[in-house]
C-alpha cells in the first residue's frame, strides 16, 4: 500500500515535470506557474476544477484563493480534510485574456483543454480514484459531454474515466457570486451533491472520518 502510494507519488511528480516544460499552449507562455494538482497520491476522491485563477498561477496550487477557502469548508462539512483528497484541474495554466490592469481570468478554451487532457487523463489513470468530483459546468461539459446542463444534470452519478464514479456539482466561485435567497438556494443545492459523496465513501467504511454537520452549510468558521 505504501509502496503503491510511493509509486503513484513518483509517478505524478514526473508527470508535473513534463507538465512545467509543456508548451502546446500560448497559455504556457504566459503563466507564472504551472499548476498541476495536488493531495493524495492514494487518494478516493479526485476534485477537478475548471483552471488555476491568479493566486494558483503565483502559488503553482491549485484552489488556493478565495474559492479554495471555500472549497476547504465544503470537504470539511463531509469529513474530508484537504490532505485527504486530490485536487487538480482540467488546464495546469493559467487562461488569461489582456485586461486595462494586467491579464485577466478567462474559461479555457476547447483546444487547451484538449491539449491539457492527457495530462488530467494520466492523473487519473495514476491514482484511480473511486469518485471524480466534476466542479463547474467546464468540468463536467469535460466529462460528460458540451450539452451537460449543470443545473439540471448535477448531484447525479455517472460512470467516469478509469472505473471512478463521476458527479458534479457547482463550482465553489459560482457559490462566491450568490447572495441572499439565490446563494441559500445553491448551498442546499450543493450540500445534497456533497451527501452524495459522502455516501459513495461510506458504501465502503474507512476508519477515521468525521460525520458530516449541516451547521451552517459549510460557512465560515463552521
Ligand atoms: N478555480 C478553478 O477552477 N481552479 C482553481 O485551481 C482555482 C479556481
Amino acid at each position: 500500500m505504501e509502496l503503491d502510494r510511493a509509486a503513484c507519488q513518483a509517478s505524478l511528480e514526473e508527470a508535473a515535470h513534463r507538465v512545467r516544460a509543456c508548451r502546446r499552449c500560448a497559455i504556457g507562455e504566459q503563466r507564472r506557474n504551472a499548476v498541476f494538482g495536488e493531495g493524495d497520491p492514494s487518494a478516493r476522491v479526485m476534485l477537478v476544477g475548471e483552471g488555476p485563477g491568479e493566486t494558483e498561477d503565483a502559488l503553482g496550487r491549485p484552489f488556493v484563493g478565495r474559492a479554495g477557502a471555500l472549497l476547504d469548508r465544503m470537504l470539511g462539512a463531509i469529513g474530508l480534510a484537504r490532505d485527504q483528497v486530490y485536487i487538480c484541474n482540467t488546464v495546469k495554466c493559467r487562461p488569461t485574456s489582456p485586461g486595462p490592469r494586467g491579464p485577466r481570468n478567462r474559461a479555457p478554451e476547447p483546444s487547451e483543454m484538449e491539449n491539457c487532457r492527457p495530462f488530467l487523463d494520466e492523473q487519473i489513470a495514476t491514482i484511480r480514484p473511486a469518485v471524480i468530483v466534476a466542479l463547474g459546468a467546464a468540468a463536467a461539459k469535460s466529462f460528460l459531454g458540451r450539452d451537460f446542463l449543470i443545473s439540471k444534470q448535477r448531484g447525479r452519478w455517472y460512470e467516469g474515466p478509469a472505473g471512478a464514479a463521476l458527479i458534479a456539482t457547482f463550482h465553489p466561485a459560482y457559490l462566491l457570486r450568490q447572495t441572499g435567497g439565490e446563494l441559500e438556494a445553491v448551498k442546499r443545492l450543493v450540500w445534497h451533491d456533497l451527501l452524495q459523496v459522502r455516501a459513495r465513501l461510506d458504501e465502503v467504511p474507512v476508519p477515521h472520518h468525521a460525520p458530516p454537520t449541516q451547521v451552517g452549510l459549510f460557512e465560515e468558521g463552521s
